[in-house]
């Protein structure tokens, strides 16, 4: 008996035989298409091929996509459990052909591998045909050998298989297997088609045509094949069982979930276990494609599917958290066909663990409190929409989960009455929030908010994606279309562009659509919704189209260094300086970033260096980068640096890098650095390639503000600076290493040679100035020899200098020296100490000053100074000083 994991060899290899590319299963969250929650089926990651909008180097190919089907349009999770064949997740097995070979060769391939290489009863093997397909059931006919009555034809949509509203599309032709009259049930179109007899198996679509928004069609210009079959469904069949859930895969994830719960795998918890088994796969796979938990959009998909398969792990009594437990197991099944699942085991452990053991706090009390109102509810009654909704509020049961609960009691919920709650608590919030804005800007947000649902943010893990514009907003106003020239703001329902948040500017690039181009010069967020400013530089975008976001990729790679270097940089000054430093706010800019702690003075160089090594030291481990999602409280605990006063919702994201032995931080107790942020990160600590302090400066009382740089810029920054050094040592005529002794040297000499050139002028000046001939004469006035001088070449501090020497060589006596600067006049006037109680220095500055247009002068009896303007004057000031002598 084939297991399942051969049985996708198989496919995969006879299709290979024939040509066909074996192309990997794209990733749960699709890149290209908008319009879908999750891929659900084989030809998601191929849509543009058919289009023709895109070329790969390959026209034939082959995969095992994998496929989530909760949430969205196409919903299973209800019926999981429940049926032989509903899952949330499975694999669809598919071959396609773009442009290449048509129906004519996609039907003996299904033919030969189901009958041949499967080895299926070609008399249990029935087809239907789009009733006006003459050309497929002529060809089912002739190579399959099937009679008429076995080639159904049916006029309905069954058979003309569409992605959506838009798209691709075409007739197809469907497989189906006959169980046999044992098994009630009628052919695909009969009253009883519903029935298990007849089970479809491969639908085989002829892609043809492509339907738009407006309702026309075109045909395509190439002929192509879509083909998808649910490799639990074939798996069943060729193990010759009824229900999926006995295949093999399936089987032993059962078997785990019994072991853990320690109950029998088909005693009465068998739903349970059954809900378990398929939840396992789809919520860890969505981890492994980057989805994480949340309040909204995937993420809270991915949530209500963890707490649905938690709560029947609960039915079956477990105490303590079991999902996580059942990861090895499904990564022994599938690891090797999908190896991104062993890559994330540990983040798929730890989502399920940390989830399960949150959720278990509110569950215990949330079922008793379901239970109270049921005992009180009349025979048959639907349990009150508040009471759905206070479960969903306080104990965080998402109302699918509520119904499944009641489900085994055959009960239902009042929907209408949960709706109306959840409003109610919508107007309330609406009411309550102040807006970043003006009121009237901010009503505009919540009004798209409601209307169309919030943006799904994928820029953590792509920077390209597609995203369906759900409004547009000019001037506080929404609009339905924008031409050339426009600025305005776009709202999509998915993005990839980052929001301004958190320090972290938000994400510049291009949108573009069928009929025009936008620049997107900035994104914000508000109400839930990324709004991204734009300019439309080409044609026309208009409301409800899909548009192709691409992220400017260099701009968010720089970005990303430098907020990943500003995590390093907060630990490593809580290394270098003490733990009193916290974050006090930061830019994480394309060209730098910025730095604000709390710290009262500036940083040594030895402490900036210190920093700066410790910083460069991880980046050189070229760690990777974790993020994981958890309560505010769990965080805390494992250690994680949260922002003071910031206000936590009830789960944040952790951004770990680095590996430093005994840090105690982390869950391994070895993280470097652990912070709460929501921000975009590199990948390894090693890209953001080198890390420069540029400046350490008071940014406010108590704070200290860092600027720095990171990978080219920080690199640009040190060429620059080596520029400037070997242009230093050329003019010093010196070698680069030698420039700083070399400017040492040259500051000495440099002193030197002022001080002597101050001893110089102070020789010339008592000799009477430059070019002024012999120096002066005193002259007696009462009694008093008085010499007065007026020099230029000398500056006022030197006076108080030449007043001494004068005095010294006049023994006793009174001088007055006038130096003139140019645009001022400096005065200083010295006695003799004999003489100081006959005549003050003071008064014959201040009569001298005077005349000199300026005003006051002091000092002491021997020795005044003072200043004026007007040179021209001096010989005025010396009579004016004489006077002060003159009895
Ligand atoms: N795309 C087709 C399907 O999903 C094959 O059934």
């Amino acid at each position: 008996m084939p297991t399942l994991n051969e049985i996708r060899s198989t496919f995969l290899n006879f299709f290979e035989k024939n040509d066909h590319r074996i192309v990997e299963s794209s990733p749960l969250v699709p890149r290209n298409d908008p319009t879908l929650m999750f891929t659900n089926s084989g030809m998601v990651q191929f849509k543009n091929c058919f289009t023709g909008v895109e070329h790969r180097d390959y026209k034939r190919a082959t995969t095992s996509q994998k496929c989530v089907r909760a949430g969205g349009k196409h919903n299973d999770l209800d019926n999981v459990g429940y049926t032989a064949r509903h899952h949330t997740f499975f694999e669809m097995l598919g071959n396609f052909s773009f442009g290449d070979y048509f129906k004519e060769q996609a039907i003996p391939y299904a033919w030969d591998l189901l009958t041949k290489d499967f080895g299926l009863d070609k008399s249990k093997l029935l087809v239907t045909v789009y009733h006006t397909d003459d050309e497929a059931a002529d060809i089912w006919k002739k190579y399959a050998g099937l009679s008429d009555d076995r080639i159904i034809r049916i006029a309905t949509d069954d058979n003309f298989w569409s992605m959506g509203a838009t798209g691709p599309c075409g007739p197809c032709t469907e497989i189906f297997y006959d169980h046999g009259p044992e098994i009630w049930g009628g052919p695909p179109g009969s009253a009883e088609e519903d029935g298990d007899r007849f089970i479809e198996i491969w639908n085989l679509v002829f892609m043809q045509n492509e339907r738009f928004e407006d309702g026309t069609q075109r045909d395509l210009d190439m002929q192509s094949i879509d083909t998808g079959m649910g490799l639990e469904r074939i798996g069943a069949l060729l193990q010759g069982k009824h229900d999926n859930y006995d295949t093999d895969l399936m089987r032993s994830l059962i078997e785990a979930s019994a072991h853990v719960t320690s109950q029998d795998p088909d005693g009465p918890g068998n739903v349970h276990h059954r809900v378990i088994a398929d939840h396992l796969r789809s919520t860890s796979f969505l981890i492994a494609d980057g989805v994480m938990p949340s309040n909204e959009g995937r993420g809270y998909v991915l949530r209500r599917i963890m707490r649905r398969a938690m709560r029947h792990a609960h039915q079956l009594g477990a105490k303590d958290p079991v999902m996580h437990q059942l990861v090895p197991a499904l990564v022994t099944q599938m690891g090797q066909a999908f190896p991104e699942l062993g890559r994330a085991q540990t983040l798929i452990e730890e989502t399920l663990k940390l989830e399960e053991t949150r959720f278990k706090q509110t569950l215990d009390r949330g079922l008793r409190l379901l239970d109270e109102e049921l005992s009180d509810l009349p025979e048959g009654a639907a349990l009150a929409g508040e009471t759905a909704f206070k479960l969903y509020d306080t104990y965080g049961f998402p109302l699918d989960l509520t119904q499944d609960a009641l489900r085994e009691k055959g009960r239902e919920v009042d929907t209408q009455g949960f709706d109306a709650a959840m409003a109610e608590q919508k107007a309330k919030a609406r009411a309550a929030w102040s807006g970043t804005g003006e009121a009237a800007d901010a009503s505009v947000w919540f009004d798209i908010a409601e209307a169309s649902g919030t943006t799904d943010f994928l820029g953590y893990d792509t920077e390209k994606a597609e995203g369906q514009i759900i409004a547009l907003v000019r001037e506080g106003g929404q609009t339905d279309r924008a031409e050339k020239g426009t600025t305005l703001q776009i709202v999509l329902n998915q993005t990839p562009f980052y929001a301004e948040s958190g320090g972290q500017v938000g994400d510049k690039g291009m949108l573009r659509t069928e009929s025009g181009t936008a620049r997107i010069t900035d994104t914000k967020k508000a109400a839930g919704l990324f709004i991204h400013i734009a300019e439309v530089t080409d044609g026309v975008i208009s409301k409800g189209q899909a548009a192709q976001l691409e992220v400017d990729h260099a701009r968010r790679t720089a970005i990303r260094a430098n907020h990943s270097a500003t995590h390093l940089l907060h630990e490593a000054l809580r290394n270098a300086l003490g733990d009193h430093v916290a974050q006090r706010g930061s830019l994480n800019a394309e060209d730098r970033l910025r730095f604000d702690f709390s710290h009262s003075k500036a940083l040594s160089a030895e402490e900036l260096k210190r920093v700066g090594e410790e910083v460069n030291t991880y980046i050189r481990q070229n760690a990777p980068v974790e993020t994981r999602i958890m309560t505010p409280d769990d965080a805390r605990e494992l250690g994680a640096q949260a922002l003071f006063g910031e206000k936590y919702g009830d789960e944040v994201r952790v951004v770990s890098m680095g590996l430093e032995e005994g840090s105690g931080k982390g869950l391994d107790g070895q993280t470097y650095s652990l912070e709460l942020c929501g921000g975009t990160h590199v990948r390894q600590t090693g890209d953001i390639g080198v890390f420069v302090a540029t400046s350490d400066q008071a940014s406010s009382a108590g704070v200290r503000r860092i600027e720095a740089l990171t990978g080219q810029a920080a690199f640009d920054h040190l060429s620059e600076q080596a520029r400037r050094i070997e242009a230093l040592a050329g003019e010093l005529k010196a070698k680069p290493e030698d420039v700083v002794i070399r400017v040492k040297t040259l500051m000495d000499e440099r002193k030197a040679l002022s001080n002597e050139v101050a001893q110089l002028r102070r020789e010339l000046a008592m000799a009477g100035g430059a070019g002024q001939g012999a120096g002066p004469e005193a002259k007696e006035i009462a009694g008093v020899r008085f010499l007065a001088q007026v020099m230029t070449g000398v500056s006022g501090k030197d006076l108080p200098a030449l007043i001494d020497e004068h005095k010294s060589r006049l023994e006793s006596g009174a001088v007055l020296l006038i130096a003139d600067t140019g645009d001022k006049v400096a005065v200083a006037a010295g006695v003799t100490d004999d003489l100081t109680d006959k005549v003050s220095a003071v008064d014959l500055v201040k009569a001298a000053v005077a005349e000199l247009g300026g005003k006051g002068g002091g000092g002491r009896p021997d020795m005044a100074q003072g200043g004026g303007k007007d040179a021209a004057n001096a010989d005025a000031a010396i009579k004016a000083a004489e006077g002060v002598l003159t009895p």
